[in-house]
């Protein structure tokens, strides 16, 4: 493991330690390969490892919050002094599915949660009549871990400064399937620049391995093109067989679709 950094804000290198010492598993934060449980928000993480309760989702809970307490004094791209709250994300720590989107927005950057704002409310939508699944079953995060400023588009160093947060993030939880939304976060995940319509709707492997990708639409481009809605619809059912899930429909009898 590499020497902790001599970073001279205590907080950043207290973050920096814990990350290191997760990614190398050898602390108390990293968790079992036989990791399994219900697991815990990220958020509650810090109160299981503070009682000692070292179950292996715990420890992964942990470790997460780690990663989220790096996020939160990150200064590796010029987002990190600009931003309200960084957004590092939030789930269970044995999430099957891990939703990711581009980078916080207005509201998010207010709250310091993702997927909080409008496009968040039509993304709990599509999770519940699209896929049957809470959100509070999945873990939620993003690209980008702070607001770039007027909701623009991420620049390739913000993103390549970012990225090895969501890679721990990815690492931790272990998900079946990483579900893109929108363009940045389907070609930051596959390391492509193709278009989305070229990369949606069906799995597909990441170049380095680990979980698999689907691709949809961003919910914020639902909200402006209501029409591409079926299409995004027909893209959940490749996540719906990928974890072997009934269509809700099928469960509840539920005909309104994902995302009225
Ligand atoms: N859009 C995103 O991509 N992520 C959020 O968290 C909110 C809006």
């Amino acid at each position: 493991m590499p020497a902790p950094s001599a970073d001279p804000d205590p907080r950043l290198a207290l973050a920096e330690l814990l990350g290191q010492l997760a990614r190398a598993g050898a602390s108390p934060l990293a968790r079992p390969a036989s990791a399994g449980g219900d697991g815990g928000a990220a958020t509650a993480a810090g109160t299981a490892a503070a009682t000692g309760d070292a179950a292996p989702a715990d420890d992964a809970a942990a470790a997460l919050a780690a990663v989220a307490a790096g996020v939160a004094a990150c200064r590796r791209c010029p987002l990190g002094a600009l931003r309200t709250h960084a957004v590092p994300g939030e789930g269970p720590a044995t999430a099957r599915l891990m939703v990711v989107g581009e980078g916080p927005g207005a509201v998010e950057d207010r709250e310091g949660r993702p997927f909080v704002g409008p496009a968040g409310q039509l993304l709990d939508r599509i999770l519940e009549r699209g896929l049957g699944l809470s959100r509070r079953e999945v873990f939620v995060a993003n690209v980008l871990k702070c607001r770039p400023p007027g909701n623009r588009d991420p620049e390739p160093e913000e993103r390549d400064a970012c990225a090895p947060w969501l890679e721990e993030q990815i690492r931790l939880v272990r998900p079946e399937l990483l579900l893109a939304l929108g363009r940045h976060a389907a070609q930051t995940l596959l390391g492509s620049t193709a278009p989305l319509g070229a990369l949606r709707g069906r799995v597909l492997e990441r170049p380095g391995g680990g979980p698999p990708v689907v691709a949809t639409y961003h919910p914020a481009y639902l909200l402006r093109n209501p029409a591409a809605k079926a299409a995004c619809w027909a893209d959940l059912q490749a996540v719906l067989r990928h974890l072997g899930l009934r269509p809700p429909v099928e469960r509840t009898g539920n005909r309104s679709g994902p995302t009225r």
